[in-house]
C-alpha cells in the first residue's frame, strides 16, 4: 500500500474530526482513502425511546455536498458502503448520482428483532454499494444479506454492530488502506478499521458523540496493545472482533 503521504491526511489520520464532514472533508486531498463505510442521518426525524435524537435528520441540506466530497475523496476504482433511510431512498439516491456515484450492489442487514412496527415489522437496515470508476471484483464476494446483531445502542442511539463492519472493511480493503466515516457517530466503524489492521479517519458533528466516540477507539488501542504485548499467549489473539 501506498504510505499515506499528503499533510492534511496525516492531519485527520486514525482519529474522529469534531465538525461538519462538508468541510473537513473539502480539507482532504482528491482521491485520497480506499474505502467510505458510513451511516449518514436517515432524514426521518429518529428519536429513540430514550428520547435521543440525531442532528442534521430532519434536513437534507448536506445530502448533495457531502457527497459530492465523499466522491472526491475516495480514489478511483474504489467502493463506498452507505447505509440509507428505504423512506428517503429518492433523495439519497439522487445524490449519489449527481456525485457521480454508480451503485453496483445493495445490502440487506437482517435484524434478530424489529425496530418499529407499522404496515409491518421493520427488521432490516439496508445500504447500497457504490463505485467511483471501475473497482476490480473481490475474490470472495460477501453474501448482500448479512446478519446485524443488536449493539445494545449504549453510545449512540443508532449504533451499529462493530462485528458486521468489519466483515465489509476486510471485503472492501487490504491491512493498513484508508477507511473513512464522514458520520461517524460513537466510532464503530473507526473501531472495526483499527481491530482489522487498517488506518481510519472518522468525522462526527456532535460533540458528545464525539467525545464517547474518541474516548472508545482510545480504550479499543488500549485493548489491541494488551492483546498483542509479547506476555498475551496468541491463541487468545481473535480475529473477528466481538464487543467494542
Ligand atoms: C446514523 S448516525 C451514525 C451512527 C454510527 N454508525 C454508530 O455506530 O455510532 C449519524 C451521525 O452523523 C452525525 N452527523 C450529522 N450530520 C453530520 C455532518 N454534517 N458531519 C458529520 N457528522 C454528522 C450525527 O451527529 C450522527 O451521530
Amino acid at each position: 500500500m501506498q504510505a499515506i503521504q499528503n499533510k492534511s491526511t496525516r492531519q485527520f489520520l486514525n482519529t474522529i474530526a469534531q465538525g461538519d464532514c462538508i468541510e473537513v472533508m473539502r480539507q482532504m486531498p482528491a482521491n485520497s482513502v480506499d474505502f467510505i463505510l458510513t451511516d449518514p442521518p436517515y432524514l426521518v426525524n429518529y428519536r429513540d425511546r430514550d428520547g435521543r435524537t440525531i442532528q442534521n435528520d430532519t434536513n437534507a441540506d448536506w445530502l448533495k455536498p457531502a457527497m459530492k466530497e465523499a466522491y472526491r475523496v475516495l480514489k478511483q476504482n474504489r467502493v463506498a458502503v452507505m447505509f440509507y433511510g428505504w423512506s428517503k431512498v429518492d433523495a439519497f439516491f439522487a445524490a449519489w448520482k449527481d456525485a457521480g456515484f454508480q451503485p453496483v450492489g445493495h445490502i440487506v442487514f437482517r435484524k434478530s428483532y424489529s425496530s418499529k412496527s407499522r404496515f409491518l415489522r421493520y427488521a432490516h437496515e439496508q445500504a447500497f454499494l457504490l463505485a467511483k470508476g471501475r473497482p476490480p471484483l473481490p475474490k470472495q464476494p460477501l453474501m448482500d444479506v448479512m446478519e446485524m446483531p443488536y449493539s445494545g445502542n449504549k453510545l449512540h442511539p443508532t449504533q451499529k454492530p462493530v462485528a458486521t463492519l468489519a466483515q465489509l472493511i476486510r471485503s472492501f480493503t487490504l491491512p493498513n488502506e484508508l477507511v473513512l466515516d464522514c458520520f461517524a457517530g460513537s466510532g464503530s466503524t473507526c473501531a472495526a478499521a483499527m481491530l482489522t489492521g487498517r488506518n481510519y479517519i472518522g468525522v462526527e458533528l456532535d460533540a458528545e458523540h464525539h467525545r464517547v466516540a474518541s474516548l472508545r477507539l482510545e480504550r479499543v488501542k488500549g485493548r489491541m496493545a494488551r492483546r498483542f504485548s509479547p506476555s498475551f499467549p496468541t491463541e487468545c489473539i481473535v480475529s473477528a472482533p466481538q464487543r467494542a
